[in-house]
């Protein structure tokens, strides 16, 4: 068995220049991973390094207010996911404590009279902008513009998904036309030298539960992934303007399991402050999933049965949240409820 080693770090330029075997080579190199763990780095996309700048600045401003103005848009005040989220609301790892981090939950401005709003569609409604922080309008405005930067890379990101399965870059159209995704400004406080690490988590190991995600990190370390062969964790190291690409539950669903959502997490033990921003393409919530081609040997029935986006995302989120919640409430881990065939046994974050 070869040593393991963390996830490759491509370069995604060949996917707009002209050369064909470039090409070829990035698509090839992103079916090996997507086999293996699901987890690549890439350079040479097209989101500008200074709108990456200028949104981590934006994360820097926003988590540095008072909380009681971070607190002012708490996401617990509304039901499509939008706002703050302060540190200790989530619980992804049973046996661990609540999470070390808090966060900006933001993405697509869906007004009140979109029908996304009116039909209670995944994650949609109009974003929870913080009043007081410097710049408000420069905030809101590098705030979505990087939102739509990534949207664009996590469409050409699946486009070579597609060709990895041997179908047309627009196979995924129909999943990316009105997907919902979702961005989180994070901040990781650093944690004190001599907690146990064991028990403290800037977020417990884990697996995404939408399509695929790109995480945007600064310079300092404290992701992980885990490499199932030999059970050992693996730093994402970050690379300066890269983004971390790992696929989640519902690719991994379905791709029949042949592509995998892997298990990661955070552990800042850096002695800094940690902010990342993870973005959670989920897709159309009306999407069907179904074994996508090729994914299955000749006479093989898939494993799992059609199920919508809106469906397997909402059921996941239930599940972490409810885990966090008799945890507050001084009770014992639940049984986590019966989700609709998850492919893993892991927590889920989204
Ligand atoms: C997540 C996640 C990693 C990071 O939010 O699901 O895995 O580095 N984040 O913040
Ligand atoms: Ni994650």
């Amino acid at each position: 068995m070869p040593a393991p080693s963390a996830p490759p770090i491509l370069d995604f330029s060949s996917f707009y220049a002209g050369d064909s075997d470039a090409k070829s080579k990035l698509i090839e190199e992103v079916r090996k991973c997507c086999h293996y763990n699901g987890f690549f780095q890439i350079t040479g996309h097209r989101v500008a390094a200074d709108l990456q700048r200028r949104v981590m600045e934006c994360s820097r401003r926003f988590f540095d207010l008072p909380l009681e103005e971070k607190l002012q848009i708490d996401k617990n005040r509304n039901t499509f996911n939008r706002g703050y989220e302060l540190l200790r609301s989530q619980m992804l790892e049973v046996g661990t404590g609540p999470e070390l981090k808090e966060g900006l939950y933001i993405g697509e401005e869906i007004p009140e009279d979109h029908p996304y709003y009116l039909e209670k569609k995944l994650n949609s409604g109009p974003n929870q902008w913080p009043q007081t922080v410097s710049d408000k309008d420069e905030f809101q405005k590098t705030t979505m513009e990087y939102y739509h930067a990534v949207f664009e890379l996590a469409k050409d990101v699946l486009g070579v998904l597609a060709q990895t399965l041997g179908v047309e870059s627009t196979f995924f159209d129909p999943l990316t036309d009105g997907a919902v995704a979702t961005m989180r400004y994070l901040h990781y406080p650093a944690q004190p030298e001599d907690t146990d690490e064991k028990l403290n988590r800037g977020i417990g190991a884990h697996t995404d539960f939408g399509c695929i995600t790109l995480l945007l990190q600064d310079e300092v370390d404290g992701l992980q992934v885990l490499d199932a062969p030999t059970g050992q964790w693996l730093d994402v190291k970050p690379v300066p303007g890269a983004y971390v690409v790992n696929l989640g539950n519902l690719f991994m669903r379905m791709a029949n399991d042949k592509y995998k959502s892997n298990t990661h997490r955070v552990i800042n033990k850096s002695g800094r402050e940690r902010y990342s921003i993870p973005f959670f393409f989920s897709g159309n919530p009306d999407y069907i999933c179904e074994c996508l081609p090729n994914c299955r040997e000749e006479g093989e029935s898939p494993k799992y049965g059609p199920i919508t986006v809106q469906d397997m995302v909402t059921a996941s989120y239930k599940e972490s949240y409810g885990r966090a919640e008799s945890y507050k409430q001084g009770m014992k881990s639940p049984k986590p409820e019966l989700l609709p065939t998850l492919p893993t046994v892991a927590a889920a974050s989204a």
